[in-house]
């Protein structure tokens, strides 16, 4: 059945657990991510970014969706925008089914120039009284993701701030926080602490230093009935990276966000996770090992059955660690 965030969340922070909000843009993802739901009685919140909009088209997500949602009859699935940039696309979004947006006004609408307080918390406000009005959760987002390490934005993946990055944009500031929550009426608060998108986080295994989890424990502090969301959640795991160097690949050493640091923050109020490149990683592992394996194959199916069983299985991990099992 569909849910909304509002709702699923609520139920997460009655229970002291988090959802993981995995993307999907195609139609073996979301079989992984509900097949691993199923295996763990856990609800799902599937989310697609305005990229896996235009690679998918709406009609055919909004379809999957609806074969997902009648296949798997007892899970609860909120359907999300990730990163929604203006209006238009969180309305279009809400059109074609979705439960729930994001309005990402943490950066101008190029998504790439970080923005200042009152665009932010404007267009927020606007979508969020649209999408109220239909029976819609909202997301926002309260500074900018990057690299504590670096200063730098999501590079890698091609979206997110390019310009160096100053310690005040990339930390939520705690009492702005409790503003922006109070002007917009958000469901959910993206924040920033020093994750950023993609599997090029860290350096190294990440310390307080460069991850700085006390800034999501100071916004608990301060909005403790606030769901808190954190992006940029992949831990990037080091047995992924080597099968797809073993197959051929070229993943450069790399860490992520270890998954006793997301723990943490679901003790202080974290209740969605967002993960991408973990899933994206473990697709490509297979694919490469299948294909690798038997050359002579050429029948998508017998290397896509792989990489959903592998992708299985990083969200079955997921929906353990992070308490949401059980719970569907
Ligand atoms: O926000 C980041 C997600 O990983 C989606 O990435 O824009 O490449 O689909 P994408
Ligand atoms: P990762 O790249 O760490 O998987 O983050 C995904 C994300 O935050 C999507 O919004
Ligand atoms: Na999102
Ligand atoms: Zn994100």
């Amino acid at each position: 059945a569909r849910i909304t965030l509002r709702q699923l969340l609520d139920h997460a922070a009655d229970n002291g657990y988090a959802v993981p909000a995995f993307n999907i843009s195609n139609m073996e993802q979301g079989m992984a991510v509900m097949r691993a739901a199923a295996d763990c009685d856990a609800p799902v919140i599937l989310q697609a970014s305005r990229g896996a909009r235009a690679y998918a088209g709406d009609r055919v997500l909004a379809r999957l969706i609806d074969g997902f949602a009648e296949t798997y009859p007892d899970i609860p699935v909120c359907m999300h925008l990730d990163h929604g940039n203006n209006l238009a696309t969180c309305v279009t979004a809400i059109q074609h089914g979705f439960t729930s947006v994001m309005m990402d006004g943490s950066l101008e609408a190029d998504g790439k120039t970080p923005a200042n307080y009152a665009y932010n918390a404007g267009i927020t406000r606007q979508v969020v009284d649209m999408a109220h009005a239909a029976g819609v959760s909202v997301e926002g987002e309260l500074g900018v993701l990057g690299s504590l390490e670096t200063g730098m934005g999501d590079q890698e993946d091609g979206h997110g701030a390019t310009e160096k990055l100053s310690e005040d944009q990339l930390l939520t500031d705690p009492a702005e926080a409790e503003r922006f929550v109070a002007d917009t009426g958000v469901d959910a608060l993206a924040v920033a602490m020093g994750t950023s998108h993609g599997a090029y986080k860290f350096t190294r295994k990440p310390d307080g230093s460069v991850l700085a989890m006390n800034v999501i424990e100071a916004i608990h502090a301060r909005l403790p009935n606030t769901h808190l969301v954190m992006h940029g959640s992949s831990s990037v795991p080091e047995d992924l990276q080597e099968i797809i160097n073993s197959y051929g690949g070229d993943i450069r050493p790399t860490w992520g966000v270890p998954v006793e640091e997301i723990q943490r923050g679901i003790k202080s109020g974290v209740r969605k996770v967002n993960i991408d490149t973990d899933n994206r990683l473990a697709m490509t592992a297979a694919v490469r090992k299948a294909l690798t394996n038997d050359p002579s194959e050429f029948d998508p199916r017998k290397y896509l059955k792989p990489a959903m069983e592998l992708m299985a299985q990083v969200c079955r991990d997921r929906f353990e660690a992070f308490g949401t099992a059980g719970h569907a």
